[in-house]
């Protein structure tokens, strides 16, 4: 043993009027990092409660908390409840007694029993009675197991069931957390149902259930179905536990899809087996000279030392291996989510497993995209559920592509066909294409051939270019942009093998991106930039204009102006009224820093990261005379763009007033009303419920998150407005 006992502290209770609350600390599109508040401590997720057997613990709890900082485990109180000398020791000592471990401890029901051996002999209110009586923090009620072999009917009565003992086990649980799970077996209707139903309820977390034999036959693909479905229905201020879910290979993409918490007695069960988990599969002991990955547990050893060894001390030694990998996944996706990067740590999983890469491109593909992807994939035409069962994606994509943050900071990693599917990317178009206007009649310009900075290298050409009545483009890997946005996100910063940036435009998949961008009917020029040798001439030739006089403010200010309305949600009059005779301070690279209007009102400044506008308190201050439309009254809970409308206003209550007024976040519970076009990462404009403006900032919430949440913040306030 090389840890010791009592090495980590025991957990403080969390304060009485927080327990059972749960709130975001940091968000990347639907996947967030989260604390849970218990009795025995905050719970930060995502995270893997280990499966604990009262009756036989391979490792102990106490070795889990002080070695491995495990914060929860889960137990089953069935098994309990059923061993005489377990049941009598836990209700006089507690369970968190019993099993030596101060963390937060949930029990399931026996549920899984059910399900294993046919019936359990409990009643609902009595094993939810039980887990009370024995101290637990967060309890299961006894749901309906749901099983992919069930007829429609035996699933919707197992449905209906679990949701008709949802009150009585709300009410034997007298307080405690409770855990109501979704059942709905592989029909999507039902999950449907089970969510919205079981939301209803004062239930803290709601489990993903009935998913375990869906996992082992490895139907990946239904796994993701069943989880867009359940996930968009649920209340988002309730994590989400995957129930027996412990393989480290599901994670990433889980967790893309908004999985809080997991359970699994894998990494034992495994063991026992002599398998081990890694984040690609599962691998045999009895078959390798080498370790996959080289774990603290066995660090000393070969895996032929390990193979030599008795059986209870290679399961003990292959248990602390695969729960070591496991928790090490965890805390990579738990990074990947910190970088805004878990779609593509989801993305790289994909590939590891022929059917969790099925279950990837299912949920990629969208019907409407086909017919314009600059890369129309072999393999994504083989995947043949294109066309049929697509209703539930149809029905969820948008909670999930809408939730995405976009522009990002940093480099977008070309990861094959793939980056062209990436959510934030399609979030970055949908918002261009709803947002952006072409304000020219004449002919289209479509640059390609070389990689950005764009500007350096065609900067003086597109000075001499802006004035005409032509519209100019670049095309990326990722799809064509207005000039005026070159150093935006995603678009300017791919980082890939020099070709990607070579290649030509198709013409009938840019036909049909120009219509995306509202342009129809127009003659298009497409034109290579690698060599520039003679471009100025090539180009005028080409266009049949000799070019105009140099003029680079008019460029910067038609970038400006742009992205004022993609950014900002501006119509067209006011980004150009407010644009109008504008001045720009220039960085020392030649790119626009600030911008100051013809008053001498420094309004924005550009983020050279990643090309996004930041304002200052006189720009908010200019967005928000520019409202036509009411004060917000309502609370929406679905992304509803409208676009030329301005930043979307967040209403705040009086009590937050003089605290956004000082620049402090807006927390959640302070929110009175909202419009329906925030989104994470969009800049919005913070008021009183009279309209009058205290600060501005960067919403971190969808509508439903502002709906919802009780705790944690909402928007991080910039700067406030006094
Ligand atoms: N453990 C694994 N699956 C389930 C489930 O569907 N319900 C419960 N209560 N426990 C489980």
């Amino acid at each position: 043993m090389t840890w010791k006992t009592g090495t980590r502290l025991d957990p403080e209770s969390c304060n009485e009027k927080d327990l059972g609350k749960f709130e975001i600390s940091v968000r990347d599109g639907q996947a967030r990092l989260g604390k849970l508040y218990t009795k025995h401590g905050v719970v930060e997720t995502p995270c893997l409660l280990p499966v604990i057997n009262p009756n036989i613990m391979t490792i102990k709890p106490r070795e889990m908390w002080d070695k491995y900082g495990i914060k929860a485990l889960i137990t089953n109180s069935y098994v309990i409840w059923k061993h005489e000398n377990l049941k009598l020791s836990c209700l006089e000592n507690g369970v968190h007694k019993m099993l030596d471990y101060p963390g937060a401890i949930m029990t399931d029901s026996g549920t899984f029993q059910s399900y294993v051996y046919g019936d359990v002999e409990v009643e609902p209110d009595e094993i939810v009675s039980f887990q009370k009586n024995i101290g637990v923090d967060i309890a299961t009620m006894l749901d309906v197991f749901t099983r992919p072999d069930m007829t429609f009917n035996e699933v919707k009565d197992a449905v209906l069931e679990t949701i008709n003992r949802a009150q009585i086990s709300i009410d034997s649980s007298k307080g405690i957390m409770l855990n109501g799970p979704i059942q709905g077996g592989v029909y999507h209707e039902l999950r449907r149902k089970s969510a919205t139903e079981m939301c209803k309820f004062d239930f803290a977390i709601h489990p993903i259930g009935g998913i375990v034999p869906i996992m082992e036959q490895q139907k990946y693909k239904e796994l993701l179905k069943i989880m867009l479905v359940s996930k968009s229905n649920l209340k988002p201020n309730r994590p989400v536990h995957m129930f027996g879910c412990g393989h480290p290979m599901l994670f990433p993409i889980l967790i893309a899809m908004g999985a809080d918490m997991f359970d699994s007695a894998a990494y034992v069960l495994f063991a026992r087996d002599g398998r081990l988990l890694t984040p690609w599969g599962t691998e045999k002991l009895s078959e390798i000279e080498e370790w996959p990955l080289m774990m603290p547990a066995v660090s000393n050893l070969s895996p032929e030392d390990v193979r030599d060894m008795d059986k209870i001390t290679r399961t003990e030694i292959l248990a602390r291996f695969n729960l070591e990998v496991t928790l090490q996944e965890l805390a990579r996706c738990r990074q990947a989510v910190r970088n805004g990067e878990i779609w593509q740590l989801a993305e790289r999983r994909s590939h590891q497993n022929p059917a969790l890469r099925e279950a990837f491109l299912w949920l990629i593909t969208s019907p409407a995209k086909i017919d314009m992807l600059p890369f129309v994939l072999d393999e994504k035409s083989a995947s043949k559920d294109v066309g049929k069962e697509r209703g539930i994606w149809e029905e969820n994509w948008d909670w999930f592509v809408t939730a995405q943050n976009t522009p990002k900071k940093g480099a977008e990693a070309w990861g094959g066909l793939d980056t062209f599917n990436r959510p934030h990317v399609e979030m970055a178009k949908r918002r261009l294409n709803a947002r952006w206007k072409s304000r020219k009649n004449g002919k289209v310009i479509v640059f390609y051939g070389t990689s950005p900075p764009w500007r350096n290298k065609i900067g003086d050409l597109i000075n001499r270019l802006c004035g005409l009545d032509c519209d100019i483009f670049i095309s990326t890997p990722v799809g064509l942009i207005p000039f005026t946005i070159e150093d935006m996100n995603p678009w300017a910063h791919i980082e890939g093998p020099s070709w990607i940036w070579k290649k030509g435009p198709d013409y009938s998949m840019l036909r049909v991106e120009l219509e995306r961008l509202g342009i129809k009917d127009r003659d298009i020029v497409t034109i290579d930039i690698s060599n520039t040798e003679d471009l100025h001439k090539t180009v005028f030739d080409r266009i049949g204009h000799s070019g105009n006089d140099s003029d680079p403010e008019l460029r910067h200010s038609q970038s400006i102006i742009d992205k004022l309305c993609i950014l900002f949600n501006l119509d067209y009059k006011h980004s150009e009224l407010i644009c109008k005779q504008s001045k720009f301070v220039m960085s020392n690279t030649g790119r626009v820093k600030n911008m100051i209007d013809y008053q001498g009102s420094h309004l924005f400044s550009q983020r050279l990261v990643e090309g996004g506008l930041s304002l200052t308190v006189n720009g908010a201050k200019r967005l928000h005379q520019l409202r036509s439309m009411e004060i917000p009254s309502k609370l929406p809970d679905i992304f509803a763009p409208k676009p030329g409308e301005g930043p979307p206003w967040i209403v705040v209550n009086s009590d937050a007033e003089p605290f956004i007024e000082q620049g402090r976040s807006v927390m959640h519970g302070f929110v009175i009303a909202y419009d329906s076009w925030v989104r994470p990462g969009e800049g919005v404009l913070i008021v009183n419920s009279n309209g009058k403006l205290l600060g501005f900032g960067t919403s971190q919430s969808t509508c439903q998150d502002l709906k919802y949440f009780n705790k944690g913040i909402a928007v991080k306030v910039r700067q406030g407005c006094p």
